[in-house]
């Protein structure tokens, strides 16, 4: 079946709505990568979580009106780091969108996380509250390359750090 329903010249009407794709930016991060070209920011002291998921879901009621009738299929929470937050703050996030869209059955929720971040309760309140995919940001397997990737004293050994922190990932999204 076509879905597009052409009535007259310049007048496109769909009898499907598209399915949405929602992407949520949390901005912050534990230090500020040299390389990094995204809206990222390194924290000083306690994240603003509540407030911040509060002003995420006055920017999506705003834009309501222009998405009514369409479905989510996926949400990508993005950053910076939003494995920085906790598991509490992505469950509230996560339950103010599907109040406010319907989010189907099965749809694909990624969380942004980076290695450094990684710790296993957290990640198992993360699945809990709904994140069914990880994206882990890796530089390098090779550790020169991954130091000048990721230089600052914490990030030190960062491949191996990257290689550790994936299996911890998988470990604790298999686990109950
Ligand atoms: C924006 S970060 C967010 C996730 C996490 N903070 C991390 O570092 O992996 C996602 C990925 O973007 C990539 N990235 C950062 N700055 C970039 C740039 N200037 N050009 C291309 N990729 C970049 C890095 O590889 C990073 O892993
Ligand atoms: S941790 Fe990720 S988002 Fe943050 S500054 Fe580094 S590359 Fe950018």
């Amino acid at each position: 079946m076509n879905p597009v329903v052409v009535e007259r010249p310049g007048a496109v009407q769909l009898a499907v709505l598209p399915p949405l794709a929602l992407y949520v930016h949390i901005p912050w991060c534990v230090r500020k990568c040299p390389y990094c070209d995204f809206n990222s920011h390194e924290r000083s002291g306690a994240l603003p979580e509540a407030e911040y998921v509060d002003a995420l879901f006055a920017d999506l009621e705003a834009l309501l009106p222009s998405v009514w009738g369409r479905r989510l299929i996926s949400v990508f929470i993005g950053g910076g780091t939003p494995s920085l937050f906790s598991p509490a703050s992505i469950d509230a996030l996560l339950s103010g969108v599907r109040a406010r869209l319907p989010l189907e059955p099965g749809a694909e929720i990624t969380l942004e996380a980076n290695p450094g971040t990684v710790e296993a309760a957290r990640f198992r309140g993360f699945r809990d509250a709904g994140v069914n995919r990880i994206s882990i940001g890796v530089q390098s397997f090779d550790d020169r390359d991954a130091r000048q990737a990721r230089p600052h004293p914490q990030r030190r050994r960062s491949a191996q750090r990257d290689r550790r922190g994936a299996r911890f990932v998988r470990a604790a999204s298999t686990s109950t």
